[in-house]
């Protein structure tokens, strides 16, 4: 067997490089490693940028988003008892969308049914070889049969723990993580959200965040420890220490109800240099993670995909190899920028144990300086909605 493209894992930066090239006229398998029911069932970001939104439209599976996707203006900081909203549209002049991945895995994995393209979900082992050359193959098992495919190039869309970015000798590779010493505890719930726009709270007690996905679903989630386990946290104690991180305003109109969802996800800052090795490109998770504070995971994907698209169809039209060249260095310059923005946001917003009296105070005064200076609320609106491609 033979394609032009094999992408490993079908996330959404699988998903929509392989609508993208499917689009291009380009050939592409996915191979994913969980059903498509597990792949659905993660529940991760809802925020996206623009340029996101755009990529969305041109794989052709932005219609649902534009009816259902609640458009943000702004959103709210809150600390000592007083929430301050920075409005995106006036200080960067762009809006997000609101919109669960879950939603665009759907829309993708229904765009992808439609082409009639190949997936092979539930692979028992997927394994790449001679990717540093030129004719890479991929070899992969399904109910106990192997098959190998060989191909032009391999996408590492498998996520951070995924094979591809392991399979790069160590001594081609230079990765940078910081791990945060705390987690989010995540609630997903389906009642009305306690605000139009999202909150991020900086709290003695430890961040909070509301968040949503509809005008009827709502995300919440609280900074825990990282030794904490989901059944030490029963829904009335998930409300009420949510409720404790509120401004009294907030928390009276906090509606509370039946969780439907609740997760524990620890926070990570990670950088896999380079992004391509050989014929192997890695995109999205595989390559890089951020803390979900700045709201740039999914976005980041999208960019990673945006570049990678491009490099990939201008090669097939003319043989161009430039695009390909460039990938990393393009993509990474878009990460770093992105690292940096969410670093910064969870530094501001969390309880760090090791900050002391003194880091506290710091903290306290860089929130203060942010509400109070128009430079540092412009700044914020500009990262936050994101930065040009
Ligand atoms: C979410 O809705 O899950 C969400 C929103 C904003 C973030 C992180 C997560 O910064």
């Amino acid at each position: 067997m033979r394609v032009q493209v094999v992408i490993v894992g079908s996330g959404p930066a699988g998903l929509l490089l392989g609508q993208l090239l499917h689009l291009s006229g380009i050939e592409a398998v996915i191979l994913e490693h969980r059903s498509k029911d597990h792949v659905l069932g993660r529940i991760r970001a809802g925020v996206l940028e623009q340029g996101a939104v755009e990529m969305l439209e041109r794989a052709k599976v932005a219609s649902r988003l534009h009816a259902e996707g609640l458009i943000h203006s702004g959103f709210d900081v809150l600390f000592g008892g007083i929430r301050h909203r920075i409005d995106l549209r006036g200080l960067a002049g762009k809006n997000v969308i609101v919109y669960g991945q879950t939603e665009i895995t759907r829309d993708l994995m229904d765009a992808r049914e439609a082409a009639g393209a190949r997936t092979v979900y539930e692979t028992d082992w997927v394994s790449i070889h001679d990717f540093d050359a030129d004719r890479p193959t991929v070899r992969y098992c399904k109910d106990g049969r192997e098959t190998e495919i060989a191909c032009d190039f391999i996408a590492g869309c498998d996520g951070f723990h995924g094979v591809c970015r392991r399979s790069i000798p160590a001594s081609a590779i230079s990765c940078f993580e910081r791990v945060y010493p705390f987690g989010w505890l995540g609630v997903l719930s389906d009642t009305p959200p306690i605000s139009e726009e999202l909150i991020y709270v900086n709290h003695e007690r430890g961040f909070a965040l509301c968040s949503m996905r509809s005008r009827t679903r709502s995300r919440y989630y609280v900074q825990c420890t990282l030794s904490e386990q989901v059944d030490e946290w029963p829904d009335e104690r998930f409300w009420d220490e949510l409720r404790l991180r509120l401004d009294t305003t907030s928390a009276e109109k906090l509606v509370t109800g039946p969780s439907i969802e609740k997760s524990i996800a620890p926070l990570r800052s990670f950088v896999a240099e380079p992004m391509r090795f050989g014929r192997l490109f890695l995109a999205g998770d595989a390559a890089h993670i951020v803390p979900p504070t700045g709201a740039k995971g999914l976005n980041l994907a999208a960019s990673d995909v945006h570049y990678l698209s491009i490099a990939l169809a201008e090669y097939y039209a003319s043989g161009a190899q430039q695009g390909l060249d460039t990938y990393s260095e393009r993509a990474l310059k878009r990460v770093w920028q992105a690292e940096r923005f969410s670093w910064w946001m969870t530094h501001l917003l969390h309880r760090f144990p090791e900050a002391g009296a003194f880091g506290d105070k710091v903290q306290r005064a860089e929130l203060q300086y942010l509400v109070g200076s128009n430079a540092a609320r412009i700044s914020l609106a500009e990262n936050y909605v994101g930065l040009p491609y």
